[in-house]
């Protein structure tokens, strides 16, 4: 099994909502209402959000397992920290060091650009998700609930990791 990270640019907006798509609609329902996944789809992976985050220098990348997009980080720079925004990986790759390399990968821009942490932030009821960023070396910093509009709101913690 060959796991390759590359960098996303405009011409791949359309695979990474497609992916973003078929994960969120597999992982999200044990979590949130199918309202909420279609209102944060739109936010988040409509062709003009992503271009317009590419133009402020949000770092995209793809992950590939024998040359099959299976998963995607997104982050960018953010005071003394790197906000890593995104991490999705497909079910079927999932467990096989898929997102340890796009944490990997996250983690040497930081370093790179000379920030102390990752941070990020996960809905408190996103359980596997948490599991794998204790194992992948992030810890609880604080609770936030985020008020998205719509009636929707994030409950989330945030973590963090030392680069
Ligand atoms: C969170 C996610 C990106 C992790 O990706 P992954 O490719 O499965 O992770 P890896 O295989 O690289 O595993 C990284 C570490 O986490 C551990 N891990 C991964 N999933 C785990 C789980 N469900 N329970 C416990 N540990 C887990 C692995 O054992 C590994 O630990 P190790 O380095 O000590 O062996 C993936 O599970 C995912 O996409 N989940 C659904 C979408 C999601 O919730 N994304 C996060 C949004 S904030």
């Amino acid at each position: 099994m060959v796991v390759a990270v590359e960098r996303a640019g405009v011409g791949d907006i359309a695979l990474v909502a497609d992916l973003a798509r078929s994960i969120w609609f597999e992982h999200y329902p044990a979590i949130i209402s199918w309202a909420q996944i279609h209102y944060m789809l739109e936010r988040g992976y409509a062709t003009d959000v992503i271009a317009g985050e590419l133009e402020r220098g949000v770092e995209w990348r793809i992950a590939s397992v024998d040359r099959t997009p299976r998963g995607f980080a997104a982050w960018e720079a953010f005071g003394t920290a790197i906000k890593l925004h995104k991490l999705y990986v497909e079910r079927a790759a999932r467990g096989q060091g898929v997102g340890k390399r796009l944490v990997t990968a996250a983690a040497e821009a930081a370093q790179r650009i000379g920030v102390r942490e990752i941070c990020l932030a996960v809905n408190k009821r996103n359980h596997g998700a948490i599991r794998a960023y204790l194992a992948l070396g992030f810890s609880f910093r604080r609770a936030v609930r985020a008020d998205i509009g719509h009636g929707f709101v994030m409950d989330d913690y945030v973590m963090v990791r030392p680069v």
